[in-house]
C-alpha cells in the first residue's frame, strides 16, 4: 500500500506546485500522464448544465488544482466531444491535443499553431499515436482532460499514470455521465491513494494508476 500524504486547504501557489509533483520514483526526463477530473460523490461528470463548469462553480480547490495543472502540463489532450461542448480555445504555454473520430473540431482550433488535431479520418485514435506526437515535440508532462469516452480508451490502453480527481461532496443521483463509459473499469484503486487535500469541504486526490 502507498503511503498516504494529507493536507489541508488553501495552500499557496508554490505549495501547490510541490503537492502536485510528479513522484519521486519516476523517471524525472521521462513522460508522465496524469487525467484530471471533477466528479460527485456517485461519480457524475457534469452539473445541471450539463457541463464541468456547474460541478467545480464555487470551488476554491478546484481551481486553485486546475490552475496548478495548467502550470505543470506541457500538452493538454482533449476529446473532440468535449473541446465541442465545453468551449475549448488555444491554450496559453502549452500545446492543446484535440483526438477526433469524425474530424469536427471548432474553427477556433483548426490551422493553430498551438492546437493540433490528432485523427478525423474516422478511425479511433489511439493514445500510443497521441504520445508519439507529443513525444516528437518533446513534451513530456501530459494531461488528459477527458471527457470519459476519451479518458476510458486511455485507462483501458493502460496510458495513464495518475489520475488527479476532485470530489465535490454532493450526489447528483439520476442519470448523466460518468467518470468512465460502462464497459471501462479503473485498476483495482485500493491503496492507490497518494494524495488527498481538504479544500473546504472538496476532496482532491491524487491516485496512482500505473506501476
Ligand atoms: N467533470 C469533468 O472533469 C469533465 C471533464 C471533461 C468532460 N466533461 C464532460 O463530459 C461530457 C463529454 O463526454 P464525452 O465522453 O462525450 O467526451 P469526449 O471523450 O471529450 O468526446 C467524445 C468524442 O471525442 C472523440 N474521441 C474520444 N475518444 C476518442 C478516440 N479514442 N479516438 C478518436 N476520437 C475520440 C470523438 O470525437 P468525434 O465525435 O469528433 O469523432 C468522440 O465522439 C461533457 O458534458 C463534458 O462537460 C467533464
Amino acid at each position: 500500500m502507498t503511503a498516504l500524504e494529507l493536507a489541508r486547504g488553501p495552500l499557496t501557489e508554490g505549495e501547490l506546485d510541490d503537492w502536485y509533483a510528479v513522484p519521486d520514483d519516476a523517471d524525472p526526463g521521462a513522460r508522465w500522464v496524469r487525467g484530471s477530473f471533477i466528479a460527485t460523490l456517485d461519480g457524475r461528470v457534469t452539473g445541471p448544465d450539463g457541463l464541468s463548469g456547474g460541478l467545480n462553480e464555487g470551488s476554491a480547490g478546484d481551481h486553485a488544482a486546475f490552475g496548478t495543472q495548467r502550470r505543470w502540463a506541457q500538452a493538454v489532450v482533449v476529446g473532440a466531444g468535449t473541446a465541442r461542448s465545453e468551449g475549448y480555445g488555444p491554450l496559453e504555454g502549452c500545446l492543446l491535443v484535440v483526438v477526433t473520430r469524425s474530424g469536427k473540431v471548432p474553427e477556433s482550433l483548426r490551422d493553430h499553431p498551438d492546437v493540433l488535431v490528432v485523427g478525423g479520418d474516422g478511425d479511433e485514435v489511439t493514445p500510443a499515436r497521441v504520445l508519439e506526437a507529443v513525444g516528437e515535440r518533446g513534451l513530456h508532462r501530459v494531461v488528459v482532460d477527458g471527457g470519459p469516452a476519451l479518458f476510458g480508451a486511455w485507462v483501458a490502453a493502460g496510458a495513464v499514470d495518475e489520475l488527479c480527481l476532485t470530489v465535490r461532496p454532493v450526489i447528483a443521483g439520476g442519470e448523466g455521465p460518468s467518470l468512465l463509459p460502462a464497459d471501462v473499469r479503473l485498476p483495482e484503486l485500493l491503496g492507490r491513494a497518494t494524495h488527498l487535500l481538504e479544500w473546504e469541504g472538496d476532496l482532491l486526490l491524487r491516485l496512482r494508476l500505473g506501476a
